[in-house]
């Protein structure tokens, strides 16, 4: 039977409360999420702005707590939870929904992930996006599974129990009612699946590109310069890499290395590549 919420005790609410953040706080989700999402979104200019201002991850910390609730058979409490954030925030999410991490719902307003969706890690959903089902069987998978780095663009609807393979793009108000594969683009209604290259073989692939693109958008992505740059990125990372390598390896055999002086701060490699977006 389910347990109801008014008749535990304030010792067991106080248990619940506190388990929940400590879980909370010791994976470090919090700052890895402010982290991405400074990343991710150019408007972005603090963390206690991201806390106070951002409702996606106001809603994605509500379901946090909410889901833990829902498999603690919490389930009238973790949906009122839920309820309350949608509210405050305009971003419904099922509790029993499975977020990945670092999912970053940006705007929010209108988003809608039934009870049965599943969400990777590091995707990015804007404003208005549903993953809804289109069945009514209960007990069965109804919602869409999104594989990791996923981006579903502002209204995009995403109907059904079907996947959305890794680093795939859903654009702004596609309507996608069937698989789509890994690295490819939908857009349309319904929504035609573009193919692009195999993206382990493609310069995305690189440490220079692999990095998020706001909006699903591979910035100056043809010109030449910008591709001669990237070039230049990579083997710069590559070559670091391998100094670190003989560095240790000198280490363990006793020889110390003394490090150089760096006047200035230096760009790391995704520093770097977001100066070229
Ligand atoms: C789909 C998207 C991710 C671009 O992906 P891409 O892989 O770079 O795709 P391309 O730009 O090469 O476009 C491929 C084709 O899809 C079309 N297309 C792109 N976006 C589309 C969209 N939203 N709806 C319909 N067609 C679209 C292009 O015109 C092009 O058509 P063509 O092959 O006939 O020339 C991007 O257009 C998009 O919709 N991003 C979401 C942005 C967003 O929601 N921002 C909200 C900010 S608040």
């Amino acid at each position: 039977m389910e347990k109801c919420f008014f008749v535990q005790d304030s010792a067991e609410t106080v248990i619940i409360t506190n388990h929940y953040l400590m879980r909370f706080f010791k994976m470090g989700r919090f700052r890895e999420e402010i982290k991405s999402i400074m990343e991710r979104d150019p408007a972005a200019r603090s963390g206690w702005e991201i806390v106070t201002c951002y409702p996606g991850f106001q809603a994605l910390a509500v379901h946090r707590l909410s889901h833990w609730l829902w498999n603690h058979k919490l389930k009238w409490f973790s949906r009122f939870i839920s309820h309350l954030a949608r509210i405050f925030t305009g971003i419904e999410i099922h509790p029993a929904a499975v977020i990945g991490r670092r999912v970053f719902i940006d705007h929010g307003c209108g988003v809608v992930i039934g009870e049965t969706a599943e969400v990777g890690d590091d995707c990015t959903i804007y404003q208005g996006v549903t993953l809804g089902g289109t069945s009514l069987t209960k007990g069965k998978k109804r919602h869409p599974t999104l594989g990791n780095g996923v981006i579903c663009g502002a209204n995009a609807q995403i109907l059904g129990s079907f996947t959305v393979g890794d680093g795939a793009k859903v654009g702004s108000n596609a309507v996608v009612v069937r698989e789509v594969p890994p690295g490819a683009t939908a857009v349309g209604n319904p929504a035609r699946i573009i193919l692009k290259e195999d993206p382990k073989d493609s310069a995305k692939a690189d440490a220079a590109t692999r990095l998020f693109n706001s909006y699903g958008i591979t910035a100056n992505e043809d010109d030449p310069l910008i591709k001669a740059l990237h070039g230049l990125i990579n083997n710069n990372a590559a070559q670091e890499r391998r100094i670190q390598q003989l560095t240790d390896a000198l280490e363990k055999a006793g020889i110390a290395v003394e490090a150089a002086d760096e006047e200035g701060g230096t760009l790391s490699t995704e520093q770097l590549n977001r100066l070229m977006e």
